[in-house]
């Protein structure tokens, strides 16, 4: 097969979701209908149980899973399909957003009780601040939930998304017959922890036809027929080049657990969803047909292996053809760099692959070269845009509880922050380090993994911080009176970027009024 039929052949793509919508059922059944795995149960679902926040143990044995399922490739239809895994744990959220630059697309699956919920929101604007094309999945529909139209309303309220069903529900909880598959021109019928057989499947391509109320009652077709009236007034008609744009999202109604629905929305997925996409680099756009290979790392995991300290990095192959044994240029070092044992994912198997195309993620043994957002290429110098750090929200400082053990301390900490599992600012007053985190979880994940991993031993005292935002001004004057004046709350991240450290939004508030040729960035990417 040609280099263009191998890159055309993929589809890469992640579910988010707020905890418990449903986001490992879903995947388990995609890769099932794939064969990638044969039993239900196969898929261990990575969330970190509120209750688990104090149990070391447990957050080791989730970081083990989450290796294990970071990427689950599968065959479909002549397609190869790599869905990426995002934790759901809201303390994790950072890590979510960096896997979301290696997708091409995305679906989201709602609770069709609860809606549209917090993380699902945080998730989504990140998509769109991308135009990443997105699916929506509302799940749970064998349980009573909100009204259908009313859930298109929200979605289009809270998450900001045009949207038009793809499917429709015929009843919900009790009385759920089934969907209506707007897309297909077919009646599917439920039967709950049935199996999907294809006599289940009635193809009505007119919804007058009368054996829709044989099968599903009078009344329900006859609402089924209204609504479809009703839809066809409210809601665009499909258009792949508006989804493309991420400007109009297909809506999809199921039952993940029961296996239902999901065939419907895989098989529109594999017809719409994107091919890889072109990556923005401060450089240049690098197009996935150019011969020369290009990747960039957005994940990096310590290994689980205590006898082997090396860690594995995720590289999103962006253009060309990647080959084992091959040198590399590694960008951010300046240095030729080969690797014997790089590894492909199906489910939870690991394999050494010889080749990779765009598309595809790949795991790559790494002794600590390695840092988020580096770059890989066949040697051109390219850097590639959109992997940002985001604005903490949670900061202590870290004092060394064992001074025989400094140069451990700072090895891990390093390795730790490339990792990209927290930030560390260094302040200019007095060179004190202050951890900045989106959740509260990463410092105990930090202090248990400083430990363990380096033999190093910290403990933290609470700052009575809110906010780091990077600073930059075109006014070159202005940045230094600025710099002068707040100079004990300035601090510099691990790249050396100056950032601001502001006690409360009130007083950040305060420094912006005074300070108003001076930009306060949330992102550390300006
Ligand atoms: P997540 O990854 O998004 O956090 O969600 P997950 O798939 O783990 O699903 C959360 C819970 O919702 C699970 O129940 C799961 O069985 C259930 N669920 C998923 N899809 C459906 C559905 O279509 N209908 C219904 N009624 N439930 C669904 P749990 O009790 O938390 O776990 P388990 O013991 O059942 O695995």
């Amino acid at each position: 097969m040609s280099f263009i039929e191998e890159l055309k052949k993929r589809r890469t793509f992640g579910i988010i979701s707020h905890p418990d919508a449903g986001k490992t059922t879903l995947t388990e059944k995609l890769l099932l209908f794939g064969g990638a795995i044969q039993v239900a149960g196969a898929v261990k679902s990575n969330k970190i149980k509120k209750a688990a926040t104090s149990d070391f143990m447990e957050i080791e044995r989730q970081r083990g899973i989450s290796v294990a399922t970071s990427v689950m490739a599968f065959d479909y239809r002549g397609l190869k399909i790599n869905i990426l895994d995002t934790p759901g744990h809201e303390d994790f959220a950072e890590d979510t957003y960096r896997t979301l630059t290696a997708v091409d697309s995305v679906i989201v699956v709602i609770d069709v009780a609860k809606g549209v919920e917090p993380q699902t929101e945080k998730l989504v604007r990140v998509c769109r601040m991308r135009n990443t094309p997105i699916i929506v999945f509302i799940n749970k529909l064998d349980r009573e939930g909100k009204d259908a139209f009313d859930l298109l309303d929200e979605v289009e309220s809270k998450l900001g998304l045009s949207v038009t069903p793809l499917s429709w529900p015929i009843g919900m909880g009790s009385r759920f017959k089934g969907v209506y598959s707007i897309y297909e021109k077919n009646l599917i019928l439920f039967q709950p922890h049935g199996k999907q057989e294809e006599e289940e499947i009635i193809s009505i391509t007119d919804l007058n036809d009368e054996r829709l109320d044989k099968e599903v009652g009078k009344d329900m077709a006859k609402t089924l027929r209204d609504e479809t009236e009703v839809i066809k007034d409210l809601y665009p008609e499909f258009d792949q080049e508006y989804y493309l744009a991420g400007e109009l999202s297909p809506v999809f109604f199921g039952s993940a657990v029961n296996n239902f629905g999901v065939r419907e929305l895989l098989d529109c997925f594999v017809e719409i969803a994107p091919e890889p996409l072109p990556r923005e680099t401060e450089e240049r756009p690098v197009n996935p047909t150019e011969d020369q290979f290009s990747g960039f790392i957005f994940k990096i995991h310590a290994n689980m292996d205590p006898n082997h300290r090396d860690r594995i990095a995720f590289l999103r192959i962006c253009s060309g053809k990647f080959e084992r044994n091959t040198n590399y240029l590694h960008v951010r070092q300046n240095k030729k760099m080969k690797f014997a044992n790089p590894t492909s994912f199906m489910a939870a198997k690991k394999t050494v692959i010889d080749e990779a195309f765009p598309g595809d993620v790949i795991g790559l043994y790494d002794s600590g070269n390695f840092k988020i957002g580096d770059a890989l290429t066949g040697g051109e110098v390219l850097h590639f845009k959109g992997i940002p750090s985001f604005s903490p929200e949670q900061f202590r400082f870290v004092n060394n509880a064992d001074p025989l053990k400094t140069k451990q301390l700072a090895k891990g900490l390093d390795q730790l922050m490339d990792e990209g599992v927290a930030q560390m600012f260094t302040r200019d007053t007095d060179g004190r380090r202050i951890i900045g985190t989106v959740g509260a979880l990463q410092f105990e994940v930090i202090q248990y993994r400083l430990e363990h991993e380096y033999g190093a031993k910290v403990t933290y005292e609470p700052a009575s911080l809110r906010k780091a935002c990077w600073i930059s001004s075109p006014d070159d004057v202005a940045l230094k009176e600025f710099t002068a004046r707040r100079k004990k709350d300035l601090a510099h991240d691990t790249e050396g970027k100056l950032v601001f450290m502001a006690e409360s939004e009130w007083s950040l508030k305060m420094v912006q009024e005074n300070h108003p040729k001076v930009q306060f960035h949330f992102t550390s990417e300006f």
